[in-house]
């Protein structure tokens, strides 16, 4: 990899400010003073700012907690990212992606990560990776649809897993109603194409969970933070190779 693109994914300035370093005379290649941009280093070899050695991390893993109106990609012509809500001068900014999808209008929980192996396990379908919603639902929810939802529901192009609801409020005079749906699968718009199944229109939708992760409470709408190391260690065991 080129010095530069190094210096950028470990965080240390856009490729503009890390060619400065350079041209200062800041950086060393295992001890040698490098000013050539485009000095190809690889992960073993020695870097240091200003003395400072800098130690190579190869992935990132950031949970955000994304608000309505923002799409679930790294760049769109016309319409905010959840990746313009990152500070371009993370670690491996350019390499980052959301894992899996939420809806523009659907707000919560999103990881994101250059880890793409683990990305893409934790999207297939034979690691049933939980998801947990919070709707807020048009319509009085019966007892009766956690029942129907736990065996399955047929919907046009496929049959869902069996889901949780949990009916958390019944609002009489509005005709709303909250509830948590946790599912096993991740289909296009499938929280919203099952309930509106049963006539229940989503009015508002929250990821609060994904696998073992959990949105935190003191996290700002938009705002995100690094997954700890516990957090990481359970969301690799959720789709760990010797599970199934
Ligand atoms: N299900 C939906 O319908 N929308 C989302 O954004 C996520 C799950």
């Amino acid at each position: 990899m080129r010095l530069d693109r190094y210096l950028a994914n470990m965080g240390q300035g856009s490729r503009q400010e890390v060619r400065a370093l350079l041209k200062k005379g800041q950086v060393t290649l295992n001890g040698q003073v490098i000013k050539k941009a485009g000095q190809a280093v690889a992960e073993n070899d020695q870097v240091a700012i200003a003395g400072q050695p800098l130690v190579f991390v190869p992935y990132v893993y950031y949970l955000l907690n994304k608000p309505a109106g923002v799409l679930t990609a790294t760049t769109d012509q016309t319409q905010p990212t959840v990746l313009g809500l990152l500070a371009p001068t993370l670690p491996h900014y350019r390499e980052l992606a959301p894992v899996g999808r939420l809806d523009r209008d659907t707000t919560g929980l999103l990881l994101i990560t250059n880890d793409g192996q683990l990305a893409h396990r934790l999207l297939q379908p034979k690691y049933h990776v939980t998801k947990r919603y919070l709707a807020t639902v048009a319509g009085l929810v019966q007892p009766e649809l956690s029942d129907i939802l736990a065996k399955g529901v047929k919907l046009s192009d496929f049959t869902t897993q069996p889901a949780r609801l949990e009916i958390l409020a019944v609002d009489t005079e509005k005709k709303q109603s909250t509830v948590a749906l946790t599912i096993a699968e991740g289909k296009y718009h499938q929280v919203k194409r099952m309930l509106m199944a049963f006539d229940h229109p989503v009015l508002q939708l929250q990821r609060q969970s994904f696998g073992p992760l959990s949105l935190p409470e003191d996290l700002a709408s938009g705002a995100y933070r690094e997954l700890t190391a516990a957090e990481l260690v359970a969301l690799r065991a959720s789709a760990a190779e010797t599970r199934h």
